[in-house]
């Protein structure tokens, strides 16, 4: 039998190239290796968006969208929504009694995140015992592995020993998650900061070629060569060099490495060629991202059919752990 893999993403609208490369590209082929189960992690998204949901919905149903669109294929992998399986917050209530608060308080992506964000106060409950709904999330639906990056790691940790602390109080059951650790490429956006939205730096999955090609011409590149018959370094290049890495195979690569330190083709041309490839390996994803869009339905049924699968492992382990805690059941009412 193949193992069960279980991810999540928050919805944050469109997906751009970062995401491409840190998530979907490696969930793609995840789902022909194994069973895989992919949701929205909408209530994670709260816990940094608690002040500002006017987009929540949306933004899921775009997700969802582009995840049809890279791929993901109901017939291969369950889709559903953390919203949707309220078994998720019950476990999690259950798992935040026996967490220590010193646990969640030494996690290094919180620190981290409370450091970065000063814009708004995410000093919440919710936001500390992040790991928590994350480790429900995995365990509920009994997943075996997780793809994740390395930021996420420290979660997991906090994951497998919350499992721990729950199978020594309340006897042996549930299995600790290991992380599928997949190789990431660490895409740059435009500017040369992390690809990510809120920087306004990013290169969207759906965004039409005119914008790609404006976008790509945008990016910074070695800041020495002011003209085209000044030699480039590649390595000094910030963002397109780094980017062809990801398109260009390697020795084309190495070609267009030459072109550069010999002053053979110029900067606009190089970039020229590299929104060329982003272009044309979004091809198919446009098309089918326009046939989803004419039938809208579609993210619904995929959702519905997700959870329906999903849901009864969910409800048989919420019974089990019951169960285990002791809680009392009521007898059924006679007629
Ligand atoms: N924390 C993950 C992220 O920010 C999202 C997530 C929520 C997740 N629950 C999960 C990932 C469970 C893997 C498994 O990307
Ligand atoms: Fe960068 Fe290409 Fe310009 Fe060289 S030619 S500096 S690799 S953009």
């Amino acid at each position: 039998m193949a193992k069960r893999v279980v991810s999540g993403q928050r919805p944050t609208g469109r997906l751009h190239l970062g995401h491409y490369f840190g998530t979907l590209q490696n969930w793609v082929r995840l789902q022909d290796k194994y069973e895989c189960l992919f949701f929205v992690a909408d209530w994670h998204a709260l816990t940094t968006k608690y002040d500002d949901v006017a987009n929540l919905a949306s933004d899921t149903r775009e997700m969802v969208i582009d995840w049809l669109a890279i791929g993901l294929d109901p017939k291969k992998c369950f889709m559903y929504k953390q919203s949707d399986l309220p078994e998720i917050a019950e476990l999690y209530v259950y798992l935040s009694m026996i967490t220590p608060v010193s646990w969640l308080e030494r996690n290094p992506t919180y620190k981290e995140m409370l450091q970065e964000i000063t814009t708004k106060d995410i000093a919440t409950a919710g936001f500390l015992s992040y790991p928590i709904l994350q480790t429900a999330d995995i365990i509920l639906p009994r997943g075996e592995l997780v793809p994740v990056g390395e930021d996420q790691l420290p979660h997991l940790e906090l994951g497998r020993e919350i499992v721990r602390r729950f199978n020594y109080l309340y006897g042996d059951y549930f299995a600790e998650p290991q992380a599928i650790l997949s190789p990431v490429k660490k895409l740059l956006g435009i500017d040369g900061r992390k690809m990510s939205k809120s920087y306004d730096n990013a290169i969207f999955l759906s965004d039409d070629p005119d914008t790609i090609r404006k976008k790509v011409n945008q990016m910074v590149t070695d800041p020495a060569r002011k003209l085209k018959t000044d030699p480039g370094n590649p390595k000094e290049c910030m963002v397109v060099y780094p980017t062809h890495q990801a398109y260009t195979p390697p020795e084309e690569l190495a070609l267009m490495e030459e072109k550069c330190r010999e002053a053979a083709w110029g900067c606009t041309e190089c970039k020229r060629e590299l929104a060329d490839r982003i272009i044309e390996s979004l091809a198919d994803f446009r098309q089918k991202r326009a046939e989803i869009e004419k039938e809208p339905g579609i993210v619904d049924e995929v959702l519905r059919e997700g959870l329906h699968q999903v849901r009864p492992i969910c409800r048989l382990t919420i019974k089990e752990v019951r169960d285990k805690l002791n809680i009392m059941k009521l007898a059924t009412a006679r007629e």
